[in-house]
This record gives structure tokens, sequence and C-alpha cells, in this order.
């Protein structure tokens, strides 16, 4: 999937518009609820859950995953949430936004069985990204940010399925997260991991994967690292590896 900003035919506020009204459709057919279990969460009750963790939803890196992420109802209103944060501290200074704006986009994680899901999901989180960042800088706005989005989510919003950990497609292969680190403001350090191999640790049931009160946790080993690179170039990794 590929996000283009041509191919959307709807200005950003329409979508924003349009997207209200998928949070509201919450049974697409009866056969998906039969087949997938999907029945997606109303809004009221979204945001009723995420106010039980109302200060990790506003924290701009704290990471969320959500293993059956359908349309992106939860993982929406966080992204918002975060990017309102990120206005209100940031939105004066063009390259503050756009560094923030990253951060909290890319610790934002989601896996669904069905590939339209997926791909809605990334396009509602494009959207409110770009709704965001045109109204801020309007023709000041940079296509090489909207690339470093389009491509963090493409990795972070997985076509999977959850419960084998593996993914969904012509060639299924373990699902395979990225971590994004900043580094010294402007460049990131991103770190694939295997989610079976992130989940190993609870079944050796020693040490958590995550702390808030500096206990030790489970550090697991990368499958890959990568080097340091600018924010605003981390979809050229693969067009170097071509
Ligand atoms: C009850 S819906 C919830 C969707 C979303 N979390 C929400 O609250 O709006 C369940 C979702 O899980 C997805 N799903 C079902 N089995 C799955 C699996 N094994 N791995 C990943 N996703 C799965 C379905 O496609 C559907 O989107």
């Amino acid at each position: 999937m590929v996000f283009v900003k041509e191919e959307y035919a709807l200005t950003p506020i329409e979508e924003n518009q349009a997207d209200s009204e998928l949070m509201e459709e919450q049974v697409k057919s009866k056969q998906r609820v039969v087949d997938h279990g999907e029945v997606l969460t109303g809004k009221r009750e979204v945001n009723a859950m995420l106010d039980l963790v109302k200060s990790e939803t506003e924290r701009i890196d704290s990471r969320f995953l959500e293993p059956a992420c359908g349309t992106g109802n939860f993982l929406t209103e966080i992204f918002e949430r975060r990017l309102r944060v990120v206005e209100t501290r940031y939105g004066k200074s063009q390259l503050d936004f756009e560094r923030y704006a990253i951060l909290a986009v890319s610790s934002i994680y989601g896996i669904d069985i069905l590939e339209d899901n997926v791909q809605q999901c990334r396009h509602r989180l494009f959207g409110i990204f770009d709704l965001s960042y045109l109204r801020l800088f309007k023709n000041k706005t940079n296509d090489n940010c909207r690339e470093s989005v389009r491509y963090i989510l493409e990795r972070n919003i997985i076509w999977g399925d959850a419960l084998t950990l593996k993914t969904v497609g012509e060639k299924p292969g373990h699902i395979v997260f990225s971590e994004w680190s900043p580094v010294n403001g402007s460049m990131l350090k991103r770190r694939d991991f295997t989610f079976h191999g992130l989940l190993e640790h609870a079944s050796m049931k020693e040490l958590p994967l995550f702390s808030d009160l500096g206990e030790d946790v489970f550090i697991p080993t990368p499958e890959k690292e990568y080097p340091l690179i600018h924010f605003l170039e981390v979809a050229d990794v693969d067009r170097q590896q071509l």
C-alpha cells in the first residue's frame, strides 16, 4: 500500500468528516462479524476506555500496540490526543512539530488480519497527521516529512495474525516490529524485533518487558539494527537496499 496524496479524492477536512462517520460504523457486514468477530468500538466507549490511561495516551512517545486494531478506532484517537499535545507545545516551530509528530506516530502499532482494515487504519492515521500539518504550516509543508510518516505507518500497522504471530498475504513470515528511537534531536535509530521474540519472555516469566517504576526489564535482542538516519529520510532505507 502506498499513500500518495494525489490518490485522495477528498480534501483533508472532508477526509476528517468521513473519518468520523467511519468511526460510527461499527459493523461492516454480518459475514465479517461471523468470520472475524469484527464489531468496531464506538467513539464514546473508545474515549471512556482511553481515559483510564489518559496520561499515557497523551505522552508523545508512549508505545501502544493494538493486536486487533480494526480500522483504528483506538489508534486514531490516541494519535489525535498526542498530536494535540504536539501542536500546543511545538506548533510554532515547523522542525520541532515534524520531529515530535514523527515520534508520536512512530510509537503507535497495530495488527489486523483483514487487509482493508489495515489500509484504512494507516490511511486514517496519515489523514490526521496531514490535516494538522497543513493547518499549521500550509504551503511550507515538506513532502519528505509526509513520506516518513507514510513509511513508518506501513511498517507499524501490520497485516497479520496476532494469534500465529505471522504476517498474512502471499509470503507469510514472522511479524516484525520496528522500534524508532530519537537520537540527538533529528536522528532516528531503527531496530527490528520479531513479535514472537518479544513475547518469549512471557513464557520465561522472569522480567517484564516494560516498567514505569525503574525495575529491571527484559531486553530482547533485535533481529536487525539500522544505522542512524535523519527523521526526514527514514523511507530511504529500502531505496538504499534495492
Ligand atoms: C471486535 S473487532 C475490534 C476492532 C478494533 N479493535 C475496535 O475496537 O474498533 C476485532 C478485529 O480483530 C480482527 N481480527 C480477528 N482475528 C484476528 C487475528 N487473529 N489477528 C489479528 N486481527 C484479528 C478483525 O479483523 C477485527 O478488525
